[in-house]
């Protein structure tokens, strides 16, 4: 895994030996895959403004997430079916995410049970659980509880952006195949068959503040009307991502780079209310830190944790989250800033992106 440098690399040896179905559903985003392809070209028009001649010895990056202390201002994006690209799965990623002090977010659709992949956890590591609220809600609410009684699941994550799947060509080309006389369909059809498309702000919220006392984080907002929304149910709402699914939603949708810009224009007072966490396109450390100067509070990580767990199990992980964590001390140092905590706008020229 050593010889591995960079998460481009980590994605290339997944794609070698990973399933073709594991790899089609990883891989796909809906449409012509605009909103997975801008996610990450977005933070090549965001150049730094380094401060120079300042002491770098030391460098920085713990955080907290809603009170939980974590090693990096970085966490693992929800995302099902991990046992797809290797047998240790969410367990693994819940391992090696010990090993590196970052917290990790299970999928609602999970390949193991949140009771296995807790199982191992170490005093302090830190989970949150991700809900896709079923049209049968007494499976949803006979899952919260017992996700309640796990203590290392220290917040909700209810997403919303995804009331539906997008189309997400790749999956279904590859995964419908041979499925069609039978019914099945792609595997994104199948995991979303019992989601409900009625979820709605004050609705589903009032029912999940009945099934949960744990902090509730809410993602995959992509407007600052919907921060707005989102900030009025505080404290109920403790936080939001600010996330497009990965490209996987709806085509065109902005990258979160665009809706942290709409914050700090329309609603900078948003950033004292509620956590504001992003993911989407984070493929490099220079990314997660342009994203930290805009004020997120944390950056998720999606596809490079699958392909770390697909090219080598949970080495593969504990590789690709030290290298993104590499990459982010090496860019504080250069930039001139010794704590993440001193991350900010003045580090950063977005003047290029407010253009376009
Ligand atoms: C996801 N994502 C996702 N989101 C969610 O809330 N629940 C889920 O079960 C899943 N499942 C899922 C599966 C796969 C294979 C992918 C790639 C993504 C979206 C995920 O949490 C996150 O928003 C994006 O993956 C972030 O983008 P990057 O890092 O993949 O570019």
């Amino acid at each position: 895994m050593q010889n591995l440098l960079n998460l481009h690399e980590i994605e290339e040896a997944a794609t070698k030996v990973i399933s073709k179905k594991a790899w089609a559903y990883y891989y796909s985003a809906a449409d012509d895959q605009i909103s997975k392809s801008f996610n990450n070209t977005i933070y090549r028009s965001i150049f730094f403004r380094p401060r120079v001649f300042v002491d770098c010895s030391i460098c920085n990056m713990e955080t907290s997430l809603l009170g939980h202390n974590v090693k990096l201002p970085i966490f693992v994006s929800p995302a099902a079916m991990a046992r797809l690209g290797h047998p240790s799965g969410e367990a693994g990623i819940a391992e090696a995410c010990d090993r590196m002090g970052v917290a990790q977010i299970i999928s609602n659709s999970a390949s193991l049970s949140p009771e296995q992949i807790v199982a191992k956890a170490s005093p302090g590591q830190v989970f949150g659980w991700q809900l896709y609220v079923q049209r049968d809600l007494k499976m949803s609410e006979a899952m919260l509880e017992r996700v309640n009684s796990l203590d290392p699941i220290k917040f909700i994550v209810l997403t919303v952006d995804a009331p539906v799947p997008g189309k997400r060509e790749d999956d279904e080309r590859v995964n419908n195949i041979g499925r069609m006389a039978g019914g099945g369909g792609s595997v994104a059809t199948q995991l979303f068959a019992g989601t409900d498309p009625s979820i709605s702000w004050d609705k589903t919220l009032r029912w999940l503040s009945e099934h949960t006392k744990k902090p509730i984080v809410v993602k995959g907002l992509q407007t600052h009307e919907d921060v707005v929304v989102a900030g009025s149910y505080a404290p109920l709402v403790r936080g939001v991502v600010l996330s497009n699914h990965g490209g996987r939603s709806l085509d065109t949708a902005p990258p979160a780079v665009h809706t942290l810009l709409e914050v700090r224009r329309y609603c900078p007072e948003m950033f004292e209310r509620i956590d504001i966490w992003v993911d989407g396109g984070i493929r490099r450390g220079t990314n997660a830190i342009k994203a930290l100067c805009l004020g997120a509070k944390a950056v998720g990580i999606g596809r490079p944790v699958l392909w770390g767990l697909g090219a080598g199990g949970v080495k593969g992980v504990e590789r690709t989250l030290q290298i993104l964590g590499n990459e982010m001390a090496t860019c504080m140092r250069l930039l001139g800033v010794k704590s993440v905590q001193d991350l900010g706008p003045q580090y950063v020229n977005t003047r290029i992106v407010e253009q376009q």
